[in-house]
C-alpha cells in the first residue's frame, strides 16, 4: 500500500526521486505534496509533474505519511523548526541530507521517538542509475523501510545498511561518481593527446567505462580476471598496467575513498 508523500524541497535530487518514483508508478502525482520556497522550481515541478505545492507546514505534515527532506544540510535546521509542532511520531521521515545523523534530527525535533530513514543517495539517481545507502533508527518496521527501499529502487538500486557505514557508502558511492568523472576526463584528455578529436574521444571514453562496467555486472567476475581478458602476452594493455601498478593507482583511489570517508566523519561532528 502507498501512502500519500510529501517532500521538502524541490530541487535536483527531488525532482530525480519523482520522476523515477511516477515512471515506476509508484505514487500518482495527486499523492504526491511539495513544500518548495524558490519559485521558478515550484513553477516547474507543478507544471512538469502535476504536484500539489502547499506553503503551510500544517496543512503539509497533516496531509502526508511519508515527508522526505531533500533540502541542503545547511538549511535543515530551519526546515525542522518549522516542521517541529507538526511532526508525529507516527510519520516517516525519509532524509537524504549529506553528513547529517540521525540523532542530529532527534535532537531537532526533541524526542527519539520519530521515524527516520537516512539515505545517502547519488548523482546517477538523475538518470535513473543512482546507488543509495539506507539506514534507519529502531523506530522504524520493515514494511516502513521497505517503502522507502521501494522509493530509491525507482532511481536506481539501494543497499541497507546499519547507519556507522553512511560515512563508508558516502565516500565509496555518494563521491563515487566524482571519481568516475575524473577518470572519463583523463581517458578523453589523454584520447585528444594521441590525436583523436575531442567528440571521438568523449564517445569512447563514456562507452568504455559504461561498457566496462555492464560486463562486470553482467559477467559477475572479479574485476582482475575481467582485466586478464585485455590483458595479452606482451601487448598493450598490460604495458599500461604495469604503469599504473608502479604508480599506485589502486593505492591513490582507495586512500581517495578513505579520505572522502573521514571528511564526512568530520563533517558529521560538527553538525
Ligand atoms: N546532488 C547530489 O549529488 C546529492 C547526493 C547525495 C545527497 N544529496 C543531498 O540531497 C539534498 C538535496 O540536494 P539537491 O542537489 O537536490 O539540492 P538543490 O537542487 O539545491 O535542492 C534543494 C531545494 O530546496 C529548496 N529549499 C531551500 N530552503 C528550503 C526550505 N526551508 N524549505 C523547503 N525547500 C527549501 C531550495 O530552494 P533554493 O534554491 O531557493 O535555496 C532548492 O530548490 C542535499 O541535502 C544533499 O546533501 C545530494
Amino acid at each position: 500500500m502507498n501512502k500519500q508523500i510529501g517532500f521538502i524541497g524541490g530541487g535536483q535530487m527531488a525532482e530525480a526521486l519523482i520522476k523515477g518514483m511516477l515512471a515506476a508508478k509508484l505514487y500518482s502525482a495527486d499523492d504526491i505534496y511539495l513544500i518548495e520556497p524558490n519559485t521558478i522550481r515550484r513553477e516547474l515541478m507543478e507544471s512538469k509533474y502535476g504536484l500539489q505545492c502547499i506553503e503551510s507546514h500544517e496543512k503539509f505534515w497533516s496531509e502526508c505519511d511519508i515527508v522526505l527532506i531533500a533540502v541542503k544540510p545547511q538549511v535543515m535546521s530551519k526546515v525542522l523548526a518549522a516542521a517541529q509542532p507538526f511532526v508525529t511520531d507516527d510519520k516517516i521521515i525519509i532524509t537524504i541530507a549529506a553528513g547529517l545523523p540521525i540523532s542530529f534530527y532527534e535532537t531537532q525535533l526533541g524526542s527519539n521517538g520519530f521515524k527516520i530513514i537516512r539515505v545517502m543517495p547519488n548523482t546517477p539517481a538523475l538518470v535513473l542509475e543512482g546507488t543509495s545507502a539506507i539506514c534507519c533508527n529502531n523506530n522504524v518496521t520493515d514494511k516502513e523501510l521497505q517503502i522507502a527501499e521501494n522509493i530509491f529502487n525507482a532511481v536506481g538500486i539501494s543497499v541497507l545498511l546499519d547507519e556507522t557505514y553512511l560515512d563508508a557508502a558516502t565516500g565509496l558511492s555518494g563521491s563515487g561518481p566524482a571519481y568516475v568523472f575524473s577518470f572519463i576526463e583523463a581517458l578523453i584528455d589523454a584520447g585528444i593527446k594521441v590525436g583523436l578529436t575531442r567528440y571521438s574521444a568523449e564517445t569512447m571514453a563514456v562507452q568504455t567505462v559504461l561498457g566496462a562496467a555492464r560486463l562486470m555486472e553482467k559477467e559477475k567476475k572479479h574485476p582482475a580476471v575481467l582485466r586478464s581478458m585485455v590483458t595479452s602476452p606482451g601487448g598493450t594493455s598490460i604495458a599500461a598496467h604495469h604503469f599504473l601498478e608502479k604508480k599506485g593507482f589502486n593505492g591513490i583511489i582507495m586512500d581517495a575513498v578513505e579520505i572522502a570517508v573521514n571528511k564526512s566523519i568530520e563533517l558529521g561532528k560538527q553538525s
